[in-house]
C-alpha cells in the first residue's frame, strides 16, 4: 500500500471543539511504538538463545493458546530488524520500545556462559536505530524468564534478584553507552497474577493467593536492585533514565456506594506495584495488607500470605524510578463482593467483583471493552496518589483480526490520544510521551496470532513475513508529523 496516496484522503480538522486547547502536543512530547522480544523475534533456538517459559508453555501446552501457535518464528525480527527500524522511520516516531530476551543474553539465566551473539543482535538493533535518529527504549524483562530459572521457582525464588541484577549489569556494561531509556520490568500484574496466580500467562502455575504474592515480592526487590545498580554505578557515566511499567485498568464504582470497592481494586491491582515505588510512604498499599492479612487469618494462616517488607526494604524500594510507564487498554465496572468462602485466591482477598459495562463498545478480545474517559481518570488517579510523577504511556492499542482498513483502531487511537491530551492540558497530568502498541501484528500470548494490535500487518503464512502498513499506520504518522491530533471522523 502506498502511504503517500492515502495521505491525501486525510484532512486536518479541529472540528467545533469546546476545549480550550487546540489538540497540539506539548513541546518535547515524544512519540514511539513498541514490541517485545518473544512476540516478534522468533529464532527461538538460534544464535545461542536458551529456552524461556513461553517456549516451554507453547510447546508443551499448545491447547492453552487460542490458535495453538507459538513464537518460534513470529515476525522473524531476529533476522528482519532492519525492516522494523525502516517502519519506525516511515512512521516518523522519535523512539522505538523493544525488549531484550534474557535467555538470549544468559541462556540459563545464571551469570556464566554469556552469549555474545545475543548481545551482538541487540547492539546491531540499537546502532541501526541510532543511525536513523530513533531513540532506543529497552525493556529489560518482558515476560520471558529462562526456563532453567523457572525450574527453580522463577520469580518466586528470592535468588532471582541476584540473577536479574547480573543480567542487567551486562546490558548496562555493553549497551548503556547507547541506550538512555531503560524500563526494568513490564507489567508485573500480568507476570505474577496471571502467570503464577492463574493460567493466563506463562508459566501458568495457577497458585492464586500464594505464588502471585511471592512473585511480586521478589520482582519489586529485583526492580529496586537494578535501579540502585544503575543509580550507583552507571548513572554518572551513562546519564540515562530508568523506569518501571505497570498495566493500568480503570476500575470504576458501579455507583457511589461502590467507590470504596473500586478504590480497593485500584490499590490491589495497580497500587500493589505503584505504592512501594512511587508513594511517599512506600510499602504495599495499607488496604492490601489489611485485606490479605484478614483473609489469611480466617483461613488459619499464622501470618499473612502477603510477605512483609522490612523497614530497610521499604526504604530500599521507595523512589526507585525516574518515570512511571503506564500501559493502558481498558476499564471495568466494580462493586464489593462479600465472599465468605475460605478458598485461597487473590480475588477472595480483594473482595471485588468487576465486569465490562454493556454500554462500552467491545473489541475482539473478551477482556477488552473501550472506555477512553477511563484513561483520563486513571491518569488523574496516578497524579493524585503519587505526587504527579513523570509518566510515559508505554503501551496503548487496539486488537482486531488483522484488517488493513482498520478504522476502528484509528477511532481507538484518536479517542485515547484526546483523553490523554485532556489529562495533560485540563488536568495538568505530567505525561511526557506516548507509545502505540504495536509496531506490527505479533504473537499475542494466549490469543496467538488471532488478535492483532499492529500498525503494520504481518503475513504469517509467508516465510518472508512481509509487513504492510494499515490505515492506522498512516493516521499515526500524520499525528507524529503534525504533532496535532487529527480530530476528524474518518468513516
Ligand atoms: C496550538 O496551540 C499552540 C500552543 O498554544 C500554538 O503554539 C500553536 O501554534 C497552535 N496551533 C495551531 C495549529 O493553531
Ligand atoms: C486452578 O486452580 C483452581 C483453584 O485451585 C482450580 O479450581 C482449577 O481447577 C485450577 N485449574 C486448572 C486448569 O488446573
Ligand atoms: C544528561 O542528560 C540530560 C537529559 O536527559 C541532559 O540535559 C544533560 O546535559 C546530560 N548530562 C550529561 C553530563 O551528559
Ligand atoms: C449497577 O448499578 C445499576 C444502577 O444502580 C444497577 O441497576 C445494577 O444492578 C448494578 N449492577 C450490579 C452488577 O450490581
Ligand atoms: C540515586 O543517586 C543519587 C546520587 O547519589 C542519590 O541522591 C539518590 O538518593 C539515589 N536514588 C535512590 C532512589 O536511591
Amino acid at each position: 500500500m502506498d502511504l503517500a496516496l492515502i495521505t491525501v484522503a486525510f484532512v486536518l480538522s479541529l472540528g467545533t471543539s469546546s476545549f480550550a486547547y487546540n489538540y497540539t502536543f506539548p513541546e518535547g512530547f515524544l512519540f514511539g511504538t513498541a514490541t517485545s522480544a518473544y512476540q516478534v523475534e522468533g529464532a527461538w533456538i538460534e544464535g545461542g538463545k536458551g529456552e524461556n517459559i513461553w517456549d516451554r508453555l507453547t510447546h508443551e501446552r499448545p491447547d492453552l493458546i487460542l490458535d495453538q501457535s507459538n513464537g518460534d518464528v513470529a515476525c522473524d525480527s531476529y533476522h528482519k530488524y532492519k525492516e522494523d527500524v525502516a517502519m519506525c522511520v516511515e512512521l516518523g516516531v522519535q523512539f522505538y520500545r523493544f525488549s531484550i530476551s534474557w535467555p538470549r543474553i544468559y541462556p540459563h539465566g545464571f551469570s556464566y556462559n554469556l552469549n555474545k551473539e545475543g548481545l551482538l543482535y541487540y547492539s546491531k538493533l540499537v546502532d541501526e536505530l541510532l543511525a536513523n535518529g530513533i531513540i532506543p527504549v529497552a525493556t529489560i524483562y518482558h515476560w520471558d524468564i529462562p526456563q532453567a530459572l523457572q525450574d527453580l521457582g522463577g520469580w518466586t525464588n528470592p535468588l532471582v534478584v541476584n540473577h536479574f541484577v547480573e543480567y542487567a549489569r551486562v546490558l548496562f556494561d555493553n549497551l548503556g553507552d547507547r541506550i538512555k531509556y531503560w524500563i526494568t520490568i513490564n507489567e508485573p500484574s500480568q507476570i505474577c497474577q496471571e502467570g503464577y496466580g492463574n493460567m493466563d500467562k506463562a508459566p501458568a502455575l495457577n497458585l492464586s493467593g500464594i505464588a502471585d504474592y511471592l512473585c511480586g515480592h521478589n520482582l519489586l526487590k529485583a526492580h529496586a536492585a537494578v535501579y540502585h545498580l544503575y543509580n550507583d554505578t552507571y548513572r554518572e557515566s551513562q546519564n540515562g533514565t530508568v523506569g518501571f511499567t505497570i498495566n493500568g485498568v480503570w476500575y470504576e464504582g458501579n455507583s457511589t456506594y461502590d467507590d470504596d470497592a473500586a478504590e480497593r481494586m485500584m490499590q490491589m491491582y495497580f497500587g500493589w506495584w505503584a505504592h512501594p515505588i512511587f508513594s511517599s510512604q512506600g510499602d504495599y498499599p495499607p488496604v492490601m495488607k489489611t485485606f490479605v492479612a484478614r483473609k489469611s487469618a480466617a483461613q488459619g494462616y499464622r501470618r499473612s500470605r502477603l510477605p512483609e517488607f522490612t523497614p530497610e526494604e521499604i526504604e530500599y524500594i521507595k523512589g526507585t524510578a525516574d518515570f512511571m510507564g503506564l500501559n493502558f487498554y481498558t476499564a471495568r465496572k466494580a462493586k464489593g463482593a462479600e465472599y465468605d468462602g475460605l478458598e485461597v485466591s487473590y480475588s477472595n482477598d480483594h473482595q471485588v467483583e468487576s465486569w465490562i459495562d454493556r454500554d462500552w463498545p467491545m473489541t475482539i478480545a473478551p477482556w477488552f471493552g473501550i472506555n477512553p474517559l477511563g484513561f483520563r481518570k486513571h491518569l488523574n488517579w496516578i497524579k493524585e496518589r503519587y505526587n504527579s510523577p513523570d509518566i510515559y504511556i508505554t503501551e496503548n492499542g487496539y486488537p482486531d483480526a488483522g484488517e488493513i482498513d482498520d478504522f476502528d483502531r484509528i477511532d481507538y487511537y484518536r479517542e485515547h490520544l484526546k483523553a490523554m491530551l485532556d489529562a495533560i492540558y485540563e488536568d495538568n497530568v505530567n505525561v511526557r510521551g506516548y507509545t502505540a502498541w504495536s509496531l506490527m501484528d505479533n504473537f499475542e500470548w494466549m490469543f496467538g496470532y488471532a488478535h492483532r494490535f499492529g500498525l503494520y500487518y504481518v503475513d504469517l503464512t509467508d516465510p518472508q513475513r512481509p509487513r504492510t502498513p494499515k490505515r492506522s499506520a498512516l493516521y499515526y504518522k500524520e499525528i507524529v508529523r503534525t504533532r496535532q491530533l487529527t480530530y476528524e471522523k474518518l468513516k
